[in-house]
C-alpha cells in the first residue's frame, strides 16, 4: 500500500505540474462552477460561521466581525465567487437579531453574495457537543500534542443530536434533484450518513481541515466506529496532505469491516464507496491580483508610531490562543535568542497578534494565564527604557488589521506543534508583495510540504528554533527575495479558487452508488 501511495503522491504532483498554466482567479472559479452544477447551488456545512454580530457591552453596539478559523478564510471566497447557502452556529450574542423569519441573511453585509443560515443551540448544546466533544475529545485526538483527549457519553449524546439537528435544517433547504453538500471538520462526522439516508441522490464530500491521527491513536476513541460509519456516509473525504489520507485509509482498514482499494484510494463500506483524497487547502493569494485592495503603508507607519516600532526589525506571529500553536515554545525560543545573540535586544521586537479561543475549556484558560506570565516574564528580563522584546496584543484582529502587520513584518513565526495545513503561514508570503521578509515555519504543519523554501524548525527544539530567528534576522536581501517569490508563486499557483476546482471538479465526476 505505501508503494502504491507513493506512487499516487508522483503521478499528483507531475499532474499538478501539468497542470500549473494559468492562476485560477475568483471568475474562472465561478465559471468551471456553473458548468460542472448548473443551476445547482452549493450548500456548505460548518460548525463556524462566516460572520458574527457581537454585543460589545461596554457601549451597547454591535460589531459584525469575521472569527479567527481556517475554515472561514478557505471558504468565504469561494461561495463570494459562486453564491450558494452556507449553514452555521449562529454563535454571535448579537446574531438572532440580523436574521430573517427563516434564520437567514444575505453575507458579506451590503454585498448579499451568498446566504448565510443560522442553526441555534442551547448552552447544554454548545457545551456538549461544541466545547465537549469536538474540541476536548476529537481535536487533541487529531493533534500529535500530548494533551489527552476526553470522552464524556453525555457530550457524545449532544453530538449526535446537534448533527441531527444540522442535518434537519439542511434537508428543509435542499432542492429537489440532486443537490451537493460541502461538509467541513471534525464537528460534523455523523451528518454525511444523516443526509444519505434521506437524499441518497446528493452527492456529500467533507473536507478535514485538521490532521487525521494514526490508526493507534484513534483506537482510543470509544466512538471509533460510529464516527467512521458516519463519515463513510459521504462520497468523497478530503484532507490537506497525503499522509492523513493514508493514516485515514489505514484506519478504516484496521478498525472497521469495511475494503480499502488502494488502486483507486477509495474505502467500500456496505457497497457504499467513499473516496479520499489530497487537497492542501490555501488563500485568496494576491500575487496577479490586479492592484492593492488597500494601501497598507499609512497603516503600517501609524503602527510603527505607536507601537515605537521605528528602526526595528520587526516578527510577528498570528494565532487563535491554542496550545497546538507552540506559542509558548515560541517565547521559550525567542528568550534564547536574545540570551545567545545579546547584540539585537534594543533592535528586534516580536509582536504577537493573540486570539482568546474556546476559553471555556480549561486546558485553553489555563494556556491564556501561561502565556500571560510568561510574556510578562521574559519582558522584565530583557526591557530597557522603552523597549521591550515581545509586543503581546490579545484580542481579536480582522484580516485588515492582520494585513499591516504582516506587510511591515520582517520575519513571521508559525510554530504549530501540529497543523493540517497552517493558513497563517501562507497570509503572510501572499502579503510580501516587495518579496521581503522570512517565513520560520514549523515543520509539523501541512503547509511546510508546500513552502519548503521557509526557514523549517522542530517548534520542540528551543535552540534550533532561537538559531533560525537568528537567520530571519540576518538573511540577506537577495536570500530573502528568491525565497520568497518562490513560496508566492506557489501559493498563488494553488490558491484556493484551485483548492475549490478540484474538490468540485472531483465530486461532480463521481457517480452516486
Ligand atoms: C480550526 C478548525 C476550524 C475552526 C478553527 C477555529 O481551524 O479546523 O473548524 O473553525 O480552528 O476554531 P473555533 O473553535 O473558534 O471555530
Amino acid at each position: 500500500m505505501s508503494l502504491r501511495v507513493a506512487r499516487k503522491s508522483i503521478s499528483d504532483v507531475a499532474s499538478v505540474k501539468l497542470q500549473r498554466e494559468e492562476l485560477w482567479t475568483e471568475s474562472k472559479l465561478r465559471n468551471l462552477i456553473h458548468a460542472k452544477l448548473g443551476d445547482k447551488v452549493l450548500f456548505v456545512v460548518s460548525n463556524r460561521e462566516p460572520y458574527m454580530h457581537v454585543l460589545d457591552e461596554a457601549t451597547g453596539a454591535v460589531h459584525c466581525i469575521r472569527p479567527a478559523s481556517g475554515v472561514v478564510t478557505a471558504i468565504h471566497p469561494i461561495l463570494c465567487a459562486c453564491g450558494g447557502t452556507w449553514i452555521a452556529h449562529g454563535g454571535g450574542d448579537a446574531d438572532r437579531k440580523f436574521v430573517n423569519s427563516k434564520d437567514k441573511l444575505g453575507v458579506p453585509p451590503n454585498d448579499d453574495r451568498y446566504i448565510l443560515k443560522r442553526v441555534w443551540l442551547s448552552k447544554q448544546e454548545e457545551d456538549g457537543y461544541y466545547y465537549g466533544f469536538s474540541n476536548e475529545g476529537l481535536w487533541p485526538l487529531c493533534h500529535n500534542t500530548h494533551t489527552r483527549p476526553i470522552f464524556r457519553q453525555e457530550d457524545w449524546e449532544i453530538y449526535k443530536q446537534v448533527n441531527r439537528k444540522f442535518c434537519d435544517s439542511l434537508l428543509e433547504e435542499l432542492p429537489a434533484t440532486s443537490p451537493f453538500i460541502f461538509i467541513q471538520d471534525y464537528h460534523f462526522t455523523l451528518l454525511g450518513k444523516m443526509i444519505k439516508e434521506k437524499r441518497p441522490d446528493a452527492k456529500v464530500a467533507l473536507f478535514w481541515h485538521i490532521p487525521w491521527p494514526t490508526p493507534e491513536a484513534f483506537q482510543i476513541c470509544p466512538y471509533q466506529k460510529d464516527i467512521l460509519d458516519g463519515m463513510l456516509g459521504c462520497d468523497l473525504i478530503g484532507f490537506h496532505v497525503q499522509n492523513h489520507c493514508n493514516n485515514f485509509l489505514d484506519t478504516a482498514n484496521r478498525l472497521l469491516e469495511s475494503r480499502v482499494d488502494t488502486e483507486k484510494f477509495s474505502v467500500i463500506r456496505l457497497e457504499k464507496e467513499t473516496f479520499v483524497r489530497a487537497y492542501p487547502i490555501s488563500v485568496k493569494s494576491h500575487v496577479g491580483a490586479p492592484a492593492l485592495e488597500r494601501d497598507t503603508s499609512l497603516e503600517m507607519e501609524r503602527l510603527r508610531k505607536e507601537f515605537n516600532l521605528q528602526d526595528m526589525v520587526v516578527g510577528v506571529g498570528v494565532d487563535r490562543i491554542d496550545y497546538t500553536k507552540g506559542i509558548v515554545e515560541r517565547i521559550h525560543a525567542i528568550d534564547r535568542f536574545f540570551e545567545k545573540y545579546p547584540k539585537y535586544r534594543g533592535k528586534v521586537v516580536f509582536v504577537q497578534l493573540a486570539s482568546p479561543s474556546r476559553t471555556h475549556i480549561k486546558r485553553y484558560h489555563d494556556l491564556i494565564s501561561e502565556i500571560d506570565e510568561l510574556v510578562e516574564k521574559k519582558n522584565w528580563k530583557y526591557m530597557e527604557g522603552s523597549w521591550k522584546p515581545i509586543l503581546y496584543l490579545k484580542r481579536h484582529f480582522s484580516a485588515d488589521e492582520i494585513a499591516p502587520f504582516y506587510a511591515m513584518a520582517d520575519f513571521c513565526i508559525v510554530s504549530s506543534l501540529h497543523d493540517g495545513m497552517n493558513l497563517v503561514a501562507k497570509e503572510y508570503v501572499s502579503e510580501k508583495r516587495d518579496n521581503r521578509g522570512a517565513l520560520i515555519l514549523s515543520q509539523f504543519t501541512g503547509a511546510a510540504r508546500e513552502l519548503v523554501d521557509a526557514i523549517l524548525i522542530n517548534s520542540y527544539s528551543t535552540e534550533e528554533f532561537a538559531d533560525s530567528i537568528f537567520q530571519a534576522v540576518e538573511m540577506p536581501v537577495e536570500e530573502q527575495a528568491r525565497r520568497m517569490e518562490s513560496m508566492r508563486m506557489i501559493v498563488a499557483e494553488n490558491n484556493i479558487y484551485r483548492w475549490a476546482a478540484n474538490i468540485i471538479t472531483d465530486l461532480t465526476a463521481l457517480k452516486n452508488v
